[in-house]
């Protein structure tokens, strides 16, 4: 009988690329083509960019995989051991993706119910019927709901879950303008001493402000208790490309309760 396997996918989309590689063979073909001299140095100088762009690309989509440095996976299971919980209650994942972390907290808690929300939009690589796939693959399905919301307007009552994580989705919702707000939004859903661990791009102030001085403080006013720091790769070794501020450069993980 055929083996279903599990298909995480990398943070990096596969369309980006593509359209990276095109624009740079364009250019590229351009320099051998019988034009105008000026034409060719002109193309050849335009496609280094596009070319720059399509290699970090390319070496951290192999980095993230699972047949690479596995980094993805690496990540997820760091934010699993900053979650100190016995597993009794309600965890939500928001921005679950293809499941990779939901799976692997259901795994971790398996006394806990999970709810994993993603609005799963056509410029995204992920769905929910791949994750219900593989979290059925992986045996935890009877222990997690897979929902479609925006995280900027969560579909739970205030107060609801005793844990909530949420990996590099903040920064990617395109429906609030102040990505502080979803950050609010979250914990609005979190009960009072719940746990919280957001990993994101919270060093880009062009996304969240400046984190030490507004973010940080706005958190407090949002009503979390306590709130611990740390920047990615003082927690883990990443490999160089992957701390390039595109990539994980500015990654940061605030955690702590309500
Ligand atoms: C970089 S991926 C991270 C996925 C997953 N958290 C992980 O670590 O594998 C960003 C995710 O944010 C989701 N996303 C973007 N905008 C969203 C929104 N408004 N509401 C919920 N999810 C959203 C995307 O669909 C995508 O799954």
């Amino acid at each position: 009988m055929l083996q279903l396997k599990t298909k995480y996918k990398t943070w990096i989309r596969i369309y980006k690329l593509l359209i990276f590689l095109v624009i740079s063979l364009i250019f590229l073909s351009v320099t051998i083509l019988p034009v105008n001299t000026y034409v060719r140095i002109l193309s050849g100088i335009l496609a280094v960019p596009f070319l720059y762009i399509t290699l970090i690309l390319s070496y951290s989509i192999y980095q993230f995989a699972s047949i690479g440095g596995n980094y993805q996976s690496k990540i997820h299971d760091l934010i699993v051991s900053k979650v100190k919980w016995d597993g009794d209650g309600t965890l939500l994942d928001i921005g679950t993706g293809s499941g990779s972390l939901i799976i692997k907290l259901a795994k971790a808690f398996p006394t806990s119910v999970l709810t994993g929300i993603d609005y799963w939009g056509g410029n995204w690589e992920y769905s929910k019927a791949q994750c219900q796939q593989n979290a059925e693959i992986e045996g935890v399905s009877h222990q997690i709901h897979f929902v479609k919301a925006s995280a900027s307007e969560l579909p739970f009552n205030e107060n609801e879950f005793d844990v909530i994580v949420s990996c590099l989705t903040f920064h990617e919702v395109k429906d609030r303008s102040n990505k502080t707000d979803v950050i609010k939004e979250a914990l609005r859903v979190l009960k009072p001493g719940g746990e919280f661990v957001f990993l994101d791009l919270f060093m880009d102030e062009k996304i969240f402000g400046d984190e030490k001085e507004q973010l940080l403080n706005d958190l407090k006013k949002y009503g979390v208790s306590e709130l611990n720091r740390s920047k990615l790769d003082k927690e883990m070794k990443l490999p160089k490309i992957l701390l390039n501020k595109k990539v994980l450069g500015n990654a940061v993980i605030l955690s702590g309760r309500k």
